[in-house]
């Protein structure tokens, strides 16, 4: 199977992942619901961590993505660590049996409470982005008693072209700090008796399908490397080059894994260092679908609406970035039409997809919004009211497991005071 083949495909007229009929599962877990495979991120972690066989590496699942906790203990069963983003994703890691030392914590705004917590989990290092946040560390470390490893996510200036709302690693982005500003702070950093600086961390942003963009930014982390062990910084032993590698959603053609692997590890080898990643879309994004019932069917004076139960709540990347996504019926019919698709939350900005040519389609008919693992679910709400949907993961022998319930009518005012 080729690495972007989707794992949700058509066999004869009828959509299906590992052999279970996805308009079946519609019926009897009710819809939308999240639909997922095991396969899919079994063989995207894989096959990363293959590529990166030639250097000490370590794979940090970044949990953003897709938090349900039967993905992340999945990915733990295969020797995942975790890229973590909140003291939330943190809690999630270790309750999915993730080992503190596989577990890498970044982000803007740690606060004191998130850094405790971490420092007292003994994680493997936080990646850091700003001096507020290495003084706040210190502090924290120095009270405890402890040292903490820490890496500093460097902002490399490098364009990942890339979507801006998902590019992190320009000047003008809030993320990282400059090469420059780090040497003038080093002097400072050298007097904090509790940390320990381990390492370069850069993540430069989201669905990059080239391998440039890495190739500049590792070529900036390995000088400044050099630079610092020169200067008696002998602790630098890892680089940490985040996530953002690409999928296909239309027709994207992302790198091939194995070059994007052969050009870095080229590159860390003769300074002898150890890699880490944090891919997250690259795992989940193909792994999952939604899959939504067309409540009713508009034909409007200058446009066709398919008018679904799953909406922008459920699935905001359209709405929010005018991401595609394809839409499928789980049943190939004769004849195609132009239509949008769109859902029932009180905004224009709700749909999944405009003036789309698809199979012709009917009330009552089950649509797969294709290419949903990653920053799906995971960025969903109770917008208009409406409950959280059901997930489910399909095994590699066809097994179907309920991995989250979708909310009850309760779960609505729970932690309310009326
Ligand atoms: C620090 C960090 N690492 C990893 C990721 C995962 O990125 P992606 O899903 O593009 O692989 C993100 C995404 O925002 C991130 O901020």
């Amino acid at each position: 199977m080729n690495r972007f083949d989707s794992y949700f495909a058509y066999l004869g007229n009828e959509l299906q992942c590992e052999g279970r009929k996805l308009q079946y599962l519609a019926l009897e877990y009710g819809t939308p619901l999240y639909v997922y495979t095991a396969r899919g991120f079994k063989e995207r972690f894989q096959e990363i961590d293959s590529a990166l066989s030639g250097i000490d590496h370590l794979i940090c699942y970044s949990i953003k993505t897709n938090f349900n906790m039967g993905i992340i203990t999945l990915m733990a069963s295969m020797g995942s660590g975790a890229d973590v983003v909140s003291g939330g994703e943190l809690y999630r890691a270790l309750k999915a049996g993730i080992s503190p030392e596989k577990i890498v914590f970044a982000g803007v705004g740690k606060t004191r409470e998130e850094i405790e917590y971490a420092v007292d989990a003994g994680i493997l290092m936080f990646n850091c982005e700003s001096f507020q946040e290495i003084e706040l560390i210190e502090e924290i470390s120095a009270a405890k008693k402890k040292k903490t490893a820490i890496a500093v996510r460097v902002n490399p200036d490098v364009d990942a072209k890339t979507h801006h709302y998902i590019t992190t690693g320009k000047k003008e982005n809030k993320f990282g700090i400059t090469v420059h500003m780090l040497k003038k702070y080093l002097p400072r950093l050298k007097q904090h008796q509790n940390l320990i600086f381990r390492g370069i961390h850069g993540h430069i942003g989201s669905q990059i399908i080239t391998t440039e963009p890495y190739i500049q930014a590792t070529e900036k982390f390995i000088a400044l490397i050099a630079d610092l062990k020169k200067s008696g910084w002998g602790n630098i032993e890892y680089v940490n080059l985040g996530g953002g590698m690409g999928i296909v959603y239309h027709e994207e053609s992302p790198f091939d894994m194995q070059m994007w692997a052969k050009e870095i590890i080229s590159r860390l080898t003769p300074l002898g260092l150890k890699l880490i990643v944090e891919p997250g879309r690259y795992i989940s994004g193909n792994s999952g679908i939604l899959l939504t019932r067309v409540t009713y069917r508009k034909e409007g004076e200058a446009k066709t609406f398919l008018i679904t139960d799953g909406g922008m709540n459920d699935l905001i990347r359209p709405s929010l970035y005018g991401a595609y996504q394809n839409v499928l019926n789980c049943i190939k019919r004769d004849g195609e039409e132009i239509v949008d698709v769109v859902g029932p939350v009180c905004e224009s900005g709700d749909f999944f997809a405009k003036d789309r040519k698809i199979t012709l389609t009917f009330q009552g008919d089950y649509l797969a919004v294709m290419s949903a693992g990653a920053y799906c679910m995971a960025m969903a709400s109770r917008y208009n009211s409406r409950r959280l949907p059901a997930e489910v993961m399909i095994s590699e022998g066809g097994e179907v497991r309920l991995i989250r319930k979708r909310d009850s009518w309760e779960d609505l005012l729970r932690n309310e005071m009326p």
